[in-house]
């Protein structure tokens, strides 16, 4: 029914003062492209903050309680271990990962609307789930997250307590990872964890082999 000339007339070549148009466009697209970005590394970067993991996790009391309290919060040296610095990809060296993170993590916004974790009891009864899925994590990226800052290979092994001389030395040895020996680094561990732990070890033992070393302390 359309008449073909006014086909032809939609597709030809635009008048001159229209083509100025074509450089423009692109000029906007590109500034447009350039805010987008902007605004998602901003968006990025502020739900990266524990101030903002906490604005959830506060309600699990424990969590903040938890955080504070342990070494990686308040040191003699003052540096501080934040949450993403030991649960999230560093965004400088593992982009994509980090940006496919954020997008899974973010339906835990679902999670915390049906109140899957409100009240520290509630907290409580999923801890070991979570801890497991977190373990499993790290066993099967050998403690990436820890290495953002801590490096075997700029440890003075020598200047350590004999224990970790010992331990750290074997690890080296072995192809053991942080997570290995040091759980519960930062919160408190769940219920019945050395089963919990066990099973994982088992579970990921084509990463690293399982073998059944728990927590530094006293061992
Ligand atoms: C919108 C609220 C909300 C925010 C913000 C939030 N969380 Fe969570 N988080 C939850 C809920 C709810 C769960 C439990 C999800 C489930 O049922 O699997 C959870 C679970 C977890 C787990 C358990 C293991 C897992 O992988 O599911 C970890 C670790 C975690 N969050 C870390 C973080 C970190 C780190 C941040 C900040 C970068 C953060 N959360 C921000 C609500 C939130
Ligand atoms: C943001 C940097 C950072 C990250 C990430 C980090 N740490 Fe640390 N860690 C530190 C600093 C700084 C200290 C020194 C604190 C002190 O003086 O007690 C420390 C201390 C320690 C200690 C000795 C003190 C203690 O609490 O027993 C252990 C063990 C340790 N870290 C293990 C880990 C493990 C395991 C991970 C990964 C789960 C990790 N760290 C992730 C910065 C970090
Ligand atoms: C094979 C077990 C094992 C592995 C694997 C391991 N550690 Fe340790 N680590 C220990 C033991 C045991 C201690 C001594 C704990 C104590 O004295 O309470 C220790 C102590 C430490 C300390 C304190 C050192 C000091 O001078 O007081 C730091 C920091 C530490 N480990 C970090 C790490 C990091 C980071 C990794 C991964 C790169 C790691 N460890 C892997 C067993 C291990
Ligand atoms: C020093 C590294 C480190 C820091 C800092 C840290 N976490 Fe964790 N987180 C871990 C590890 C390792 C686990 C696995 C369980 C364990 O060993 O305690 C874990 C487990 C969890 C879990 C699963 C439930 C549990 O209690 O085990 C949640 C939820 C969580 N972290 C949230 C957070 C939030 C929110 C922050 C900031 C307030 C934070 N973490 C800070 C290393 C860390």
């Amino acid at each position: 029914m359309s008449d073909p000339s006014e086909k032809r007339g939609l597709w030809k070549w635009p008048k001159s003062k229209w083509l100025l148009g074509i450089p423009l466009g692109g000029f906007l697209m590109l500034g447009v492209g350039a805010v987008g970005l902007l605004v998602m590394n901003k968006v990025l970067h502020a739900t990266s903050t524990s101030e903002f993991c906490l604005s959830c996790h506060t309600h699990q009391g424990i969590s903040v309680a938890e955080f504070e309290a342990s070494s990686h919060s308040y040191n003699n040296t003052g540096v501080r271990a934040e949450c993403a610095d030991c649960h999230l990809p560093d965004p400088e060296e593992k982009w994509l990962h980090y940006v496919m993170m954020k997008m899974v993590v973010s339906l835990d916004i679902i999670a915390e609307i049906r109140g899957v974790a409100n009240t520290d009891e509630k907290y409580e009864a999923h801890r070991a789930e979570w801890a497991r899925k977190v373990w499993t994590e790290y066993r099967e990226n050998e403690s990436e997250y820890c290495l953002h800052c801590h490096q075997f290979d700029h440890m003075t092994i020598a200047d350590q307590p004999r224990l970790a001389q010992r331990r750290h030395t074997r690890a080296l040895d072995t192809g053991q990872s942080c997570i290995d020996c040091h759980q519960g680094i930062a919160h408190k561990l769940p219920e019945n964890w050395e089963q919990i732990w066990d099973e994982v070890e088992q579970e990921t033992a084509s990463v690293v082999p399982a073998t059944g070393t728990k927590l530094a302390e006293g061992k």
